[in-house]
């Protein structure tokens, strides 16, 4: 698969609590080196379509093809090879508090992989230098700030070379400048490993810089209420209501 080709393919795909239908008949393409961007506002359920695109919440109903196979109809086997392939950080998914950010980095490769301890120490030192955290593999989490626990979490996320990588709120919590931190470490990553990066925000900061493509979830209509480059969105609004999502704060 190259650049630019479809990844994920999402359709008619509804999102459901019980009876509480949250979003339905989701239709939206996320292609293999994009930085692609779940936006809307507070409680439109941009966390729940992040749970169910890594099969955390089953789906009420539809498809999600990740590199043409339905991840819902997919075999435990298939599911956990899938799985391996995606790096996740969830939005209160922190760090191990007890464990170093080395051990924390060290985990998954122990869990999916034969590695030696050496070569696993290796790869640690190599992911946590990707994030600008060399020299802190023996800090605990609460030894470091909250920019760098979030940089820390994406050593983790990135420790199996992920294809994908869903990321929910990274500024959430941080300063203007730690944010930009992070949201830089996420354009290199794109750059530099060609990573899919599907990003959940409503920070505009974030996504204006970095969102190359994008949907918004308009709870009005329970679905996508837009799509394409945010910039492009910015520029031409299709309607009202992300007209006024994409110019909070201004005049
Ligand atoms: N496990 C759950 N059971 C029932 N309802 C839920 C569950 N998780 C979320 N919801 C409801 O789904 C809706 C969307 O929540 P979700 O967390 O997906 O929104 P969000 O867009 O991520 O919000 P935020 O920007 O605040 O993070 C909310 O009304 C929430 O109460
Ligand atoms: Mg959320």
């Amino acid at each position: 698969m190259k650049q630019g080709d479809p990844q994920i393919i999402v359709k008619n795909l509804t999102i459901a609590y019980g009876d509480f239908v949250l979003l339905k008949d989701l239709d939206f393409t996320i292609n293999k080196g994009d930085i692609f961007i779940i936006m809307g506002a507070s409680g439109g359920g941009k966390s729940s379509l992040l749970r169910v695109l890594t099969g955390l919440v089953p789906a009420a109903k539809g498809q999600i093809l990740i590199d043409g196979t339905d991840f819902t109809k997919a075999s435990p086997a298939e599911r956990e090879a899938l799985m391996q392939r995606c790096g996740i950080l969830y939005q209160s998914g922190a760090l191990f508090s007890s464990m170093t950010l080395a051990e924390n980095i060290a985990l998954p490769l122990q869990q999916y992989t034969d590695y030696s301890q050496s070569l696993i120490d290796e790869l640690v030192e190599l992911k946590l230098a990707l994030v600008g955290l060399k020299g802190f593999g023996e800090f605990y989490p609460s030894e470091i700030s909250g920019g760098m626990k979030k940089r820390a979490g994406l050593a983790r996320a990135l420790a199996l070379d992920p294809d994908i990588v869903y990321f929910d709120e990274p500024s959430a919590g941080l300063d203007p400048i730690s944010s930009k931190l992070l949201d830089d470490l996420i354009l290199d990553i794109n750059h530099s490993l060609g990573t899919t990066i599907v990003v959940v925000t409503h920070e505009l900061a974030s996504i204006f810089d970095i969102g190359t493509n994008s949907i918004y979830l308009d709870t009005d209509i329970k679905g996508i209420g837009a799509r394409g480059n945010p910039q492009d969105l910015l520029k031409n609004p299709p309607n009202e209501n992300v007209a006024k999502f994409l110019t909070r704060g201004e005049k």
